[in-house]
């Protein structure tokens, strides 16, 4: 029945609610587990030294993770109360200022950017369970698929067409992966979220178990399971001073626990008013580091280190913290029996994670839609689809300059930092801690143990901008605001090739050689992006290689675009591909390197336009909402102060 309140023009109506306890529990695992716990997490052990990054992380659990899911939980549910389950309209309740709903801009803003690329990954992951089952990727005799330039032309990151014309399968992907994505949200919370998540999460871990298993019994090749479960758990302190390990492991829970998007707040807001908190805060963080630790770390790594040697695991993850899920699982799923069963597994088991989770980041925006601007839910739906299907438009067209990568570091990596803050200063100072203390405990089922709230008062803020502060002053040391140039290289018809092309520090070099090598290849590189710079366009070229059985390079012919001719000639070139240890090896043949000559297309990309097309976009997002939020107050104050 619609009170009278409802009745009035302007006020909230109804809010959904969770259907039931084990829905709501299961939700909240589908939010926190995705694709960082099974890609993202291992890419990220991998790639800081396994044991070197574990306690970083884990204290980085116990300062951020923790706290701020409690912080999160408690926010979202008195936000709903409110009718708010966002947070311009939680943080306008809490802090009686009108500055306040401002500020939450950052938590409706955030996740519509974020979903963008998220979503982009998911479609990823969906292709590929389909080209596992399809036996796309298994390894036909002869004429072996290259899975690394593979994944490099499904993404449209190569100069080459050998195994996709174009994006036009990335593309099919989206629609598909959106699609599913809109029929969940259009059902609604309890119709659709909760349903996913009670079909997905179970599916999700009987997954995780076989694969766990099949790793288990992979037997030894060049290494052995054990190698890969030392290389994360055994603890390496010589690496605790390192800033970059600790700015990695914090910046991989915030991600994986989805801390600092606006998300477990927007889940808490459809809880009931006596509903605990502290309880399903704590069991969605312990799921979710569960199938992290355990699961995260005992399929990819392990597998890795069978098939590669634990030596290799830095090195497959230096290329890019999707290439052990994408590139190196499957690589190593089709040799043994089964890529169709097992490879499908696997990256069903990514879709599956993924989903739960991309409806957990796009459910924000869809309450805004409904609680603020008082749309429809099927309305809402279609708005929200429109805009996130135009919105990956340019992360998948414009993949190779960088757009994902844009948007995973102001979104992904700097944005949850700053809403962290924003929000536990809040909680803290605005809100009050004894208030937050209290309403936290709110029909709570566990006690917080104290020590948190001392943390959550004069540890977690500070910490955070730290955090932050670091990762600024990195990006300004390593240059990567101002957006460079890059250089794409690949041969041409691939497939005529028994071995493989790899780049990459050569095993023979010592440490002196290597930086050697690194700066004469950085030498002509810096040339190149100049010529691009000064071009203002993207320019492309065409040589002939001699790979020689040494390992050396040599360039018989080169072509190329009349403005690259003076940075980049033959021997240029050849310094180049030397120094990034470019060379060619067969794989098949017991790891015997044989010469080969071979046609290589190269691609110098003028990134800054699409860069700050990527950039503008975000800030026209949170215009957008900054505009919306005003007006929607505006209005509401009209109306007589109902909001
Ligand atoms: N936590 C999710 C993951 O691990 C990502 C996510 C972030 C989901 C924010 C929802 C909200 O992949």
């Amino acid at each position: 029945m619609p009170s009278d309140a409802s009745k009035q023009i302007g006020a909230a109506p109804e809010r959904e609610r969770w259907g039931s306890r084990i829905g709501l529990i299961l939700a909240a695992a589908g939010n926190a587990i995705g694709i960082g716990n099974l890609l993202r997490f291992p890419g990220q052990a991998a790639a800081n030294g396994g044991g070197a990054f574990m306690i970083p992380y884990v204290v980085s659990l116990l300062l951020f993770g923790l706290p701020m899911m409690w912080v999160a939980w408690t926010m979202g549910r008195f936000g709903g109360r409110h009718g708010h389950g966002t947070t311009p309209g939680i943080f306008d309740k809490m802090w009686r200022n009108p500055a306040a709903k401002y500020f939450g801009v950052v938590g409706v803003a955030l996740p519509l950017a974020f979903v963008l690329y998220y979503a982009y990954i998911e479609a990823w992951c969906l292709g590929y369970a389909w080209f596992s089952l399809n036996g796309t990727l298994e390894s036909a005799p002869g004429a072996k698929v290259d899975l690394a330039l593979f994944f490099g032309e499904f993404l449209g990151n190569a100069t080459t067409h050998n195994y996709f014309p174009g994006p036009t399968t990335a593309l099919v992907l989206v629609v598909v992966t959106l699609s599913l994505n809109a029929i969940v949200l259009y059902r609604g919370v309890a119709r659709g979220i909760e349903v996913l998540a009670k079909i997905a999460i179970p599916l999700l871990f009987i997954f995780c178990i076989v694969l766990a298993v099949r790793v288990c019994t992979l037997g030894t090749i060049k290494g052995n399971v054990l190698d890969g479960l030392n290389f994360i758990w055994t603890p390496q302190f010589g690496r605790l001073g390192d800033w970059n390990v600790w700015m990695a492991a914090a910046g991989q829970i915030f991600f994986t626990l989805s801390i600092g998007f606006g998300s477990l707040e927007c889940y808490a807001s459809y809880l009931r008013d006596r509903d605990d908190v502290t309880l399903t805060g704590l069991s969605t963080a312990s799921t979710n580091e569960f199938v992290e630790v355990i699961f995260g770390s005992m399929i990819a790594i392990p597998a890795a280190a069978v098939f590669f040697g634990a030596g290799q695991i830095e090195n497959i993850a230096a290329g890019g913290t999707f290439n052990i899920g994408m590139v190196s699982m499957p690589e190593i799923l089709r040799s043994i029996p089964g890529i169709q069963i097992f490879g499908t597994l696997w990256f069903l088991l990514l879709f599956f994670a993924a989903f739960t989770s991309s409806v957990a980041v796009a459910q924000p925006v869809m309450a805004f839609l409904q609680d603020e601007t008082r749309l429809k839910r099927p309305v809402a739906a279609v708005i929200l689809m429109l805009f996130w299907f135009l919105g990956t438009l340019p992360v998948l067209y414009f993949y190779k300059y960088g757009v994902l990568d844009e948007f995973d570091f102001w979104a992904g990596t700097i944005g949850l930092v700053v809403f962290a803050l924003i929000e536990v200063l809040i909680f803290n100072f605005a809100f009050g801690i004894d208030r937050g203390w209290k309403e936290m405990h709110r029909g709570a089922q566990v006690q917080v143990p104290r020590f948190f709230r001392f943390v959550i008062r004069y540890v977690t803020p500070p910490a955070l901008l730290f955090i932050f502060g670091g990762w600024f002053y990195q990006a300004i040391q390593n240059n990567t605001l101002v957006p460079r140039p890059s250089l794409l290289y690949n041969v041409v018809e691939r497939a005529n090739y028994p071995g493989d092309f790899v780049s990459g520090t050569r095993p023979e070099w010592s440490e002196e050689e290597a930086t050697r090598m690194r700066a004469q290849a950085d030498a002509v590189f810096a040339r190149i992006q100049e010529a691009v710079e000064l071009s203002g366009r993207d320019l492309r070229g065409r040589a002939d290689l001699r790979f020689l059985e040494d390992g050396t390079v040599q360039v018989l012919d080169l072509r190329v675009d009349h403005a690259l001719q003076d940075a980049l000639d033959s021997q240029a070139l050849e310094l180049y591909l030397s120094g990034v240890g470019y060379r060619y090896e067969v794989v098949d043949d017991g790891g015997r390197t044989e010469s080969a000559a071979a046609t290589i297309m190269i691609e110098a990309l003028n990134r800054a336009p699409y860069i700050w097309l990527t950039r503008l976009l975000m800030v026209v997002f949170g215009v957008a909402f900054l505009v919306a939020i005003h007006a929607i107050w505006k209005e509401r104050s009209a109306e007589g102060g109902v909001a």
